[in-house]
């Protein structure tokens, strides 16, 4: 069973950002398979490498938006992005320097981060955009 599923409750309206999002929910469920089934290091490091990837372009898209439209709170929602993503980093690192292990808690926090954050964030800044053309 996938750890996210993908609802019409996530739709923002914004094509772009509703289709990396739901790519975002996919590797997320594939990270957690990978956990799931005690995968080594041949497939999670790959997987996360991947989806660190997909983060960053992700979030370049939005902060992109952001600044093309003036949005006010661009500051306060960078600040959310680069956090998660120093988070990532450093999980990743640690997983590739064998001080760290993977357990179903990183990608239920990645899970929980991403559905929070589009709940909360990416709705009321796309909410923003829309009414400020
Ligand atoms: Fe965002």
């Amino acid at each position: 069973m996938p750890l996210i599923a993908w609802d019409k409750k996530f739709v923002t309206n914004n094509l772009d950002v509703d289709r990396q999002h739901q790519e975002l929910f996919v590797m997320v469920n594939t990270l957690h398979d990978a956990i799931t089934a005690r995968h080594g290091k041949d497939v999670l490091v790959p997987t996360l490498d991947k989806l660190a990837t997909y983060v960053v372009k992700h979030f370049k898209t939005e902060e992109v938006l952001m600044q093309a439209k003036r949005y006010p709170k661009y500051a306060e929602h960078k600040t959310k992005h680069d956090e998660l993503t120093r988070q990532a980093v450093e999980i990743i690192n640690g997983y590739k320097s064998g001080q760290l292990v993977l357990t179903l808690t990183l990608s239920r926090f990645l899970g929980d981060w991403l559905s929070t954050h589009i709940l909360g964030d990416d709705l009321a800044m796309i909410a923003w955009i829309k009414e400020h053309p």
